[in-house]
């Protein structure tokens, strides 16, 4: 009896990361081609046609690709402290930006994922790196994406001890739609934060993330929209700002999209504003000259909710 309770308890503890959060699979991924696809947003476009075009444009669509095609993930592994001599030696650990550019992969790949994704940099950066050889690599890169069921399953729940972890097969959204028409998830539940800042604020960051062995510091927005917007008075959610809606849906783009110079520059035209003051005198200062003198007041103000830019 003794030893099934001790069976019984092994079983509990080995059971508990398994049921770790989000969509479970079979098995891990061992290739950036299985985690592609177990999270692919195509399987959501022929209902969501207006949704998938604007994400697909979107910075969300190229989490290791950064402004324009950089492949910004290669400093990180030839000359950061994560960095490896060869491909073979990388970790899901090499790679702490996971945690927000690609959070499928702390749930669900195996260390051969981080392996792939290093030989790819290092194929891109190598010397003698051939046309081919960089576009196969860089197209490797960009199968990576926080993708439709990054945001509607693995981040749709904070408050995981009160409101459990998200369910596998589940979608998360505005509003509870019971008979849900997709083949893999025919039900969507309302998720409390959706509309929330603090949806956002689990990648866009507060500070340093003190939880890795070599602490990193990237996105610090949620820290500035927290203490220098909601604490002057503002009020308005990003969501309301970012994700107005278009045709009655809300807009996935996200923007600013940074490779679209043209609408970052309109976008940024609105929201900062320079107001000029000016007076012109003259200055007296010995009998019979008089000094001509200007006082120009400038101030710069802007409309995000969050300093600009950030990072
Ligand atoms: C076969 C068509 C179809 C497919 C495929 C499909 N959806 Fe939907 N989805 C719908 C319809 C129709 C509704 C609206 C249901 C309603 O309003 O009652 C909906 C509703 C939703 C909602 C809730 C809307 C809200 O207001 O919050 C979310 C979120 C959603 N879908 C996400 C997805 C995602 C993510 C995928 C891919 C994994 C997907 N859908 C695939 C047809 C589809
Ligand atoms: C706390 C979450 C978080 C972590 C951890 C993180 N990042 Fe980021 N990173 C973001 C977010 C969110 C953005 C975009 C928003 C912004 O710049 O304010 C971003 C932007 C970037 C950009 C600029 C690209 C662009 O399009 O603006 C680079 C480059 C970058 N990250 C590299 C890294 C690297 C390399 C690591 C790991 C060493 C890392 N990040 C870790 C959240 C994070
Ligand atoms: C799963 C993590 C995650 C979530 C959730 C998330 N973002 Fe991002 N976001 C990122 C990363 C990573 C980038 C940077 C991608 C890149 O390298 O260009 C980014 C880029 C952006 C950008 C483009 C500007 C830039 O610096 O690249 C905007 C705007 C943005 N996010 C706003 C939002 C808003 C608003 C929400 C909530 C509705 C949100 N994000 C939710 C991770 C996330
Ligand atoms: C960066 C996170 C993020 C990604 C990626 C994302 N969504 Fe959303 N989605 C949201 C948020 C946040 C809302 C709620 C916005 C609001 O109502 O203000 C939302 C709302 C929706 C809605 C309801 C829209 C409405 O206005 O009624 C649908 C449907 C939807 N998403 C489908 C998708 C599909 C399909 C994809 C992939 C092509 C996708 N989403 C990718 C964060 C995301
Ligand atoms: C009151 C409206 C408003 C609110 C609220 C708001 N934003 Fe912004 N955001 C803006 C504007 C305006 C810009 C500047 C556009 C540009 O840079 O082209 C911006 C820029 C950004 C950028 C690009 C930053 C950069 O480095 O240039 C990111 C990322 C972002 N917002 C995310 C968020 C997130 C996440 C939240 C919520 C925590 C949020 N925003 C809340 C209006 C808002």
């Amino acid at each position: 009896m003794k030893g099934l309770r001790i069976m019984v308890v092994l079983c509990i503890v080995v059971a508990m990361p398994l049921a770790a959060s989000g969509l479970q699979f079979e098995k891990k991924a061992k290739t950036i081609d299985e985690l592609a696809k177990m999270y692919d947003s195509t399987q959501c476009k022929s209902c969501h046609a207006d949704i998938y075009s604007q994400w697909e444009k979107s910075h969300h669509a190229r989490p290791l690709m950064g402004v324009a095609g950089g492949l910004m993930m290669i400093p990180v592994v030839k000359s950061s402290a994560f960095a490896v001599k060869d491909p073979k030696q990388a970790t899901l650990k090499t790679f702490p930006c996971f945690k927000c550019h690609l959070p499928q992969a702390v749930a669900n790949a195996e260390d051969s994922v981080a392996v792939e994704l290093t030989e790819a940099l290092f194929a891109f950066s190598a010397e003698k790196a051939t046309d081919k050889e960089k576009a196969d690599a860089k197209a490797k890169v960009a199968k990576l994406q926080i993708t439709c069921l990054v945001c509607h399953n693995e981040k749709a729940i904070t408050h995981k001890l009160v409101l459990g972890k998200p369910e596998n097969g589940v979608l998360y959204g505005n509003k509870d739609v019971a008979s849900h028409p997709d083949a893999a998830y025919k039900t969507v539940k309302k998720s409390a934060i959706m509309t929330q800042p603090i949806f956002c604020g689990q990648c866009h960051g507060t500070g340093p993330n003190f939880e890795f062995d070599y602490p990193v510091q990237c996105a610090t927005l949620y820290g500035s929209y927290q203490h220098n917007y909601l604490s002057n008075g503002g009020f308005m959610a990003c969501q309301e700002c970012h994700m107005k809606k278009v045709n009655g849906m809300a807009d996935h783009l996200i923007g600013p999209d940074f490779n679209d110079k043209k609408a970052t520059g309109e976008l940024l035209s609105k929201s900062i504003h320079l107001d000029v003051q000016t007076l012109g005198y003259q200055w007296l200062r010995k009998a019979g000259t008089l000094i001509p003198m200007v006082v120009v007041n400038t101030k710069i103000t802007q409309d995000a909710g969050h300093r600009i830019p950030d990072g």
